[in-house]
């Protein structure tokens, strides 16, 4: 998704700019520029690709002074039209003499356009964003403010946009409906800042104020005002948690690697204060204490890309141990389902980035027929985590890296810690298992740092593998989550095709595809369906298919070995799933693809 930035001061910019473009840049980075005003000139630098295409464009054109500037800036992930310099923004009027960036989607620019274009307005680029500069224009009313006020309703869904104009250089207005924004300013009011979310702005501030659904800042000289739905209102700040928010990369060759090696502390992160390991019991504070003030017989889960991988295991999870009926909803297609609210059932929605609007929607709705919601999020103050009645944290801190990793283990643990709250509550607790549960799972952080100090020969396997293009991920049971999630990994990196698949399923179609140029990677604990997989391997190989097996024996029948440490039944996952991150770092990194930059990928997706 794109990000959005905005700054008011005397700094020299270009360099406040940079370093936020390169914190802004994993939201999307297919392109970035920035325009900065400064009372008697304007400077516009924009440049296709990444951010530090724009640091060298933009060295030798900005000069600092002792005046106040007003800043700009945008990285893109393209919605409308391609990848070119004329979309790239920033939008500006036909008489340029109004500035804009936007994230987020006008789902009826085709209209408005049109109505401009029967007008004679001409169009230079293909994008949504660039009809709302000409529609100010269009309805100027002799002042930047107003004129925005007048234009906003007229826009349909989702925006987050920063203004500018030439007719009042020293203002700009930043607005928000449903795209996130956040806004502060240093004590001494010297530097204002807007940016699309906090974690880009945890380097120089320590307080936020974050916008709410039709919630506009207008900034006049040093001076703001915040409007919410027209009428004047103020707003406090919040105190952020810097330290979380600042996220390095130490001396791992990439964010993402350096993501899988942080789990184990991760994990022990999300244990704190929830789990008693001494009396082998949950600590009901908190989010469960909420939970307790009502009886549910069933949870809904609701998610979208790998936070839906994870849920998966929830149902299993809680249908298995809890005793509890468990359904699992694809956010981006709930709302289209005529959804009967049941008041004995939780709905509990899981979002990494807390932002993603395919989730809100069905959220709004189900808040609106006052259901039983919960969130299990892992970004402090997004929307989604202002917007229910209960939640809990997952704690990864901050998951810089596009594709989900830590995230993931921090998501499916707090659904296990979910579970054992539930199976607490019911008849059927099975004490000694429950018990067995907590045991293993204080241990879990110990025999992940065991599984990363395998990583080197991971890789060996990585190097087996990598030329193959097509690849089947097998799974029974709770190993179900971990193949969808590892697939979904090795395809956003690997760019190799890849699909999860049931292992049974495979002799009702898919089995014609296995040769000896498609491999399949099998997640086989030795659990109760050990026997199973190894005859499902057998099927395979009896069409000349090679297999990469994961699991905690090493199985003769494969053509390649991944040897995980043991645990118990329950908590394999914790271990797979890392194991199958691995394959896909390795993999992708032989193949030399620029990791930490996917190609055609954001970190969160704030449009529908
Ligand atoms: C995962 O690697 C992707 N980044 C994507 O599938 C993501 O999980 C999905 O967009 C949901 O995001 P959320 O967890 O922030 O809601």
């Amino acid at each position: 998704m794109c990000g959005i930035f905005g700054y008011v001061g005397k700094q020299n910019a270009s360099k406040v700019l940079i370093h936020w473009l390169e914190k802004l840049e994993y939201r999307g980075y297919d392109s970035a520029w920035f325009v900065v005003w400064n009372t008697s000139w304007l400077q516009l630098v924009k440049s296709v690709g990444k951010v530090s295409y724009l640091t060298a464009k933009s060295e030798n054109t900005l000069v600092a002074d002792e005046t106040f500037s007003y800043w700009i800036a945008h990285t893109r992930w393209a919605t409308h039209g391609w990848v070119t310099e004329n979309n790239c923004h920033p939008h500006y009027s036909e008489n340029e003499k109004i500035y804009l960036v936007h994230n987020g989607i006008i789902e009826n620019y085709k209209e408005l356009k049109d109505s401009l274009v029967a007008k004679w307005y001409k169009f230079y680029s293909e994008t949504d964003s660039e009809v709302v500069a000409k529609l100010i224009e269009d309805s100027w009313e002799w002042n930047l403010l107003k004129t925005v006020e007048k234009v906003l309703p007229t826009l349909e869904w989702a925006y987050a946009f920063l203004f500018i104009s030439k007719e009042n250089p020293d203002e700009i207005i930043g607005v928000k409906y449903w795209s996130p924004l956040v806004f502060w300013y240093s004590n001494d009011k010297k530097d204002l800042y807007f940016s699309s979310d906090t974690q880009a702005l945890a380097w120089v501030v320590e307080n936020i104020i974050f916008l709410d659904d039709w919630e506009l800042v207008h900034i006049k000289s040093s001076d703001y005002t915040i409007k919410s739905e027209w009428k004047l209102v103020s707003k406090s700040a919040e105190k952020i948690d810097v330290a979380s928010l600042k996220a390095e990369k130490w001396d791992f060759k990439h964010f993402m690697l350096k993501e899988i090696f942080e789990q184990p502390k991760v994990l022990n992160d999300v244990f704190r204060w929830r789990i008693d390991f001494e009396n082998l019991k949950l600590n009901k504070a908190g989010s469960f204490e909420e939970l307790d003030k009502f009886e549910f017989d069933k949870v809904v889960f609701v998610a979208c890309g790998t936070s839906y991988h994870a849920w998966w295991l929830g149902t299993y999870w809680l249908q298995d141990l809890a005793g509890m009926d468990s359904s699992v909803e694809v956010a981006s297609e709930y709302e289209y389902k005529n959804i009967r609210v049941e008041a004995k059932t939780l709905y509990v929605f899981i979002s990494q980035s807390g932002e993603t609007a395919d989730s809100i929607e069905p959220l709004k709705y189900l808040k609106s027929k006052w259901a039983h919601t919960f969130w299990i999020v892992n970004v402090v103050g997004s929307t989604i985590s202002r917007l229910t009645d209960s939640w809990m944290f997952t704690r990864a801190g901050t998951e810089v890296w596009v594709a989900s990793t830590k995230a993931f283990t921090a998501q499916i643990c707090t659904i296990l810690i979910l579970t054992l709250y539930f199976w607490e509550k019911n008849w059927n607790l099975w004490r000694q298992k429950y018990r067995q549960i907590i045991q293993e799972l204080q241990k879990i952080p110990g025999i992940i740092d065991e599984l990363l100090k395998e990583s080197e020969e991971i890789r060996k396997v990585a190097q087996e593998i990598k030329d193959y293009k097509q690849f089947f991920f097998l799974w029974r049971h709770l190993e179900l989550a971990v193949a969808y999630e590892s697939s979904l990994k090795f395809k956003e990196i690997s760019y190799l095709n890849s699909q999860a698949l049931p292992s049974w399923e495979l002799k009702h179609g898919s089995l014609a595809l296995v040769d000896k140029d498609f491999p399949s990677v099998i997640f086989m604990p030795s659990d109760f369906l050990y026997e199973k997989n190894l005859s499902s391997i057998q099927e395979v190989k009896a069409r000349n298919g090679k297999i990469l097996a994961v699991s905690n024996k090493k199985i003769d029948s494969a053509t390649w070995n991944v040897i995980i440490p043991e645990t118990i039944e329950e908590t394999y996952p914790f271990i797979t799933a890392i194991a199958g991150q691995l394959i896909a770092y390795h993999t992708a990194d032989l193949l030399w693809r620029d990791i930490d930059k996917p190609r055609n990928l954001a970190k969160s997706v704030t449009v529908k």
